[in-house]
């Protein structure tokens, strides 16, 4: 067998051919832990492994040079059903070039894909699955260090939570936004705009024709969704986090020459990563890096889903986990003001925002509210890498990334609210308010007990509700619609919309596009389909006050008619189920059922802590799940 290694003429020219007759020597263990030879597969016998995983990788064509070269994994997430994704062949083939000049081996290997339009019950169902199968390959398969395309709204936060699991170094490669489309000359970004004139649609503002004609302008290129959406809000959070290059990382358009080159850098940089100590994620980011991620994510004004998305992924992380909470998210807010002018905030799209500078120019802007010891892909620190690269180009760029003198809302974008309706918190961009008076609302309940019962009631002109009046939506939550729909835009009732009432307190225990806007407090925590939830004992007619200032959603309700409602509540609920010792029939439902939708029910947390599987997290099963949920 050593002569078979011996006579490859082409493997003593160009690799390490000692390396390789060693791989033969069976008096000596293998002798490396990495590339081909890291995570062999278990037959009882390494040499035999490594024999056989070599015998099947050369029948694509390798030698045993390249095979000993550091093998760079690419995570494929192409899919005919993500159009946010459809550049990734290129940017494999771009990412391919960066790692074989820098003395790599590039492998690229398929996860799952995950578009918000193309996923039911909801993208935010598949998030975890995700995560599990990015984890999974990176820990199975014998790559040294990862490129992680990623983009569409679930697929970056999937991919760091596996990545900071997985714990190899990782490198996110974002497949950047779409271009803005144009209808009349008014220029036009998914999803904002989808939005805006499905409104105008609701209203009879638009007509049957022009609504079908704005369908084709929305989305006129591949790419993720073009204003500060939930995909443009990851990537420029994974910017803060110091894993991407700053000017074009995050907001290079997908089909633009500048997002190749990224992705070039990209492949560069894993195989540099590689020399450098310290890069697993474990050790790369640090409660610095997370501060300064949701420091961004107030400044940008990002989507509410990145608050679950960052809770989720620093929840990964062992030394970092339990450090950060929802508390952290408004603190950290009542110093930022919001800089970036970008829809749904703001006026402008991504493209806009990377001509500006794009996050180069924001964290430039921030830095003094910005932890400049937190460590980069680069081995630099925030300051170093802020040094070494200078932006200069203000005079332009203020337009969209506003001073920290002249903002655009002087702080808080995201707020955290508090009180008895939810008492592990609730979450609100009240830079996306449309009635800024809405944000110290007192107002009488309307209640939908679910989507089904919205849909049923909303536009009938019998609806007992006024302009002044609180939307409430239930069972949107983690476990009581699985995935957590973005359903927390509540439509304003067409009697309302009609007469031109465009926004009221909204208020749901689910999610909310990021490209939405309006008064729209989600996320409310413990959901309503947790029995003790006072969320699900709300009722139309109820008084509910919302005041942003003192960060507060009370429930107008003397506890002693609360706790009789929850009583009367849970008496109903085991008595339809009849059975199983009391528990409540849905209780019963979930813990009978099979497959991924039996797991992700049982295990699923709530939105305070990420709404990740609890199996999941560094602090392992059974964190905040409650028993009583229905
Ligand atoms: Fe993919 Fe909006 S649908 S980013």
């Amino acid at each position: 067998m050593a002569n078979m290694a011996n006579n490859n003429s082409s493997s003593q020219a160009n690799g390490d051919s000692n390396q390789i007759a060693q791989d033969y020597d069976l008096s000596q263990p293998i002798n490396s832990t990495s590339g081909l030879r890291s995570g062999l597969t278990s037959y009882g016998d390494a040499h035999f492994s490594l024999f056989l995983r070599k015998v099947f990788i050369k029948a694509l064509g390798y030698s045993d040079s390249a095979l000993s070269s550091p093998i760079i994994g690419i995570i494929n997430t192409y899919s005919s059903f993500n159009p946010c994704h459809s550049n990734v062949p290129q940017l494999i083939e771009s990412v391919k070039r960066g790692v074989l000049a820098s003395g790599g081996l590039p492998v690229d290997f398929p996860t799952i894909s995950i578009h918000e339009s193309f996923s039911s019950p909801t993208s935010m169902y598949l998030r975890n699955l995700m995560a599990m199968d990015t984890e999974e390959m990176i820990r199975a398969q014998p790559v040294d260090a990862v490129v992680m395309i990623g983009g569409c709204d679930k697929t970056v936060p999937a991919q760091l939570m596996g990545g900071i699991s997985a714990n190899k170094p990782v490198i996110p490669l974002i497949t950047g936004p779409m271009m803005p489309g144009s209808v009349e000359g008014v220029r036009v970004g998914a999803c904002t705009d989808c939005r805006s004139y499905w409104a105008k649609f609701r209203a009879g503002d638009v007509d049957v024709e022009d609504i079908m004609s704005v369908n084709e302008e929305l989305a006129p290129t591949g790419g993720t969704c073009g204003v500060m959406g939930t995909a443009s809000t990851m990537a420029c959070i994974t910017a803060g986090l110091g894993l991407l290059e700053l000017r074009a990382g995050a907001t290079a358009a997908a089909v633009t020459s500048s997002r190749l080159r990224v992705a070039e850098q990209a492949g560069r940089n894993a195989v540099a990563m590689l020399k450098i100590e310290n890069t697993k994620p474990q050790e790369l980011l640090t409660r610095e890096s997370f501060l300064n991620a949701i420091t961004v994510l107030q400044a940008i004004g990002g989507s509410t889903n990145a608050v679950v998305h960052l809770l989720a992924i620093i929840n990964r992380h062992p030394q970092v986990a339990g450090t950060i909470d929802l508390k952290t998210f408004d603190e950290i807010g009542r110093k930022t003001p919001l800089l970036v002018d970008l829809k749904p905030s703001g006026d402008n799209c991504m493209t806009d925002f990377h001509n500006a500078g794009g996050m180069l120019a924001l964290m430039h802007t921030l830095r003094p509210l910005l932890h400049l010891n937190a460590r980069t892909y680069s081995d630099q620190t925030l300051g170093e890498l802020l040094d070494t690269t200078p932006f200069k180009s203000f005079a332009y760029s203020r337009q969209i990334v506003r001073s920290l003198h002249d903002p655009l809302y002087p702080q808080s974008s995201l707020v955290v609210l508090y009180g008895n309706i939810c008492p592990d918190g609730a979450v609100m961009k009240a830079s996306a308010s449309k009635n800024r008076k809405l944000l110290q609302h007192r107002g009488s309940a309307c209640v939908f007990e679910n989507t089904a019962d919205m849909a049923k009631r909303i536009d009938s002109p019998d609806l007992d509700v006024t302009e002044n009046s609180i939307l409430i939506l239930k069972s949107i939550g983690p476990v009581g619609n699985p995935g957590m729909p973005e359903a927390g835009l509540i439509p304003i009732p067409q009697k309302l919309g009609r007469q031109g009432v465009g926004d009221m307190l909204r208020i749901s225990d689910g999610r909310m596009s990021g490209t939405a806007g309006g008064t729209i407090i989600l996320h409310i925590s413990p959901e309503s389909a947790d029995l003790d939830s006072v969320f699900g004992i709300v009722q139309t007619g109820d008084n509910i006050v919302c005041d942003i200032e003192k960060r507060t959603l009370t429930l107008e309700l003397e506890q002693e008619e609360i706790s009789k409602r929850i009583a009367e509540r849970k008496q109903r609920a085991q008595h339809l189920s009849g059975k199983g010792e009391g528990r409540p029939e849905q209780w019963l439902e979930r813990h009978g059922r099979r497959g991924y939708r039996g797991l992700y029910e049982r295990e699923v947390n709530q939105a305070h802590l990420g709404c990740d599987f609890g199996f999941l997290t560094a602090q392992g099963p059974g964190v905040g799940q409650s028993e009583d949920r229905q």
